[in-house]
């Protein structure tokens, strides 16, 4: 399924110690259940800009009917970038079961990273898992020699805010929004 496991550990929650292991895919076997993780896993609050303009949401507050197949699209295209040393999708697995997503893209001449999608199945939340992927990015983008990792965020998704402020990220721009016609 995947190349080399960036990281394999026990973690606990209620009593259950699964083994995560964090790799990188290989090819696109798993395309399928990947796309699926990261649809069923994510509620409007995750739409940002770029999921707009790049035709995923129909605006800030609906998801395109479509939006499987270009996450299909998207995905495929992010798997081809490991043999290219250009980014790639990382999967957070317990044996076959895949629990959580991080999609990557190396810009080597601007030396930054980008964090396209970081996705765990609801479930598996809050033991690590987004922790164990974020790490592997940012292990792997150092690697690859790149000075900054960027991420889009929804305005909406407070939690997930938290979440990469932890980690060390910082606000690095505002976008701004007004619908046309509405009055001030
Ligand atoms: C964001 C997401 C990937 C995190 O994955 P996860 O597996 O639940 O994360 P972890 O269990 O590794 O980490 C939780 C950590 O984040 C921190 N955290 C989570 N929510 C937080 C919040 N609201 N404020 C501060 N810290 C927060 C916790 O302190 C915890 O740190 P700890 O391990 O030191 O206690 C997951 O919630 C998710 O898939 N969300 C939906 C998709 C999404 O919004 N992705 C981001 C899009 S930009």
């Amino acid at each position: 399924m995947s190349t080399t496991i960036l990281s394999h550990s026990r973690e606990k929650k209620n009593g259950i110690k699964p083994a995560i292991a964090v790799s990188f895919l290989s090819n696109a076997r798993r395309l399928q259940t990947v796309v699926r993780i990261i649809q069923e896993n994510t509620n409007t609050n995750y739409i940002t800009h770029s999921e707009v303009i790049e035709h995923r949401a129909e605006h800030t507050r609906r998801w395109a009917h479509f939006r499987h197949s270009l996450l299909a699209d998207d995905i495929k295209c992010a798997i081809r970038r490991l043999k290219k040393r250009e980014g790639g999708v990382l999967v957070a697995t317990r044996g076959r079961s895949i629990l959580g997503v991080a999609v990557l893209l190396f810009n080597k001449r601007q030396h930054y990273g980008v964090i396209e999608d970081i996705v765990v199945s609801e479930r598996y939340r809050g033991c690590g898992i987004g922790h164990k992927l974020i790490a592997a990015a940012m292990h792997t983008m150092t690697d690859a020699k790149l000075e900054n990792v960027i991420l889009e965020s929804g305005i909406r998704n407070e939690s997930a805010h938290g979440f990469f402020r932890s980690h060390g990220f910082k606000t690095a721009a505002v976008m701004f929004l007004k619908r046309l016609g509405d009055s001030d």
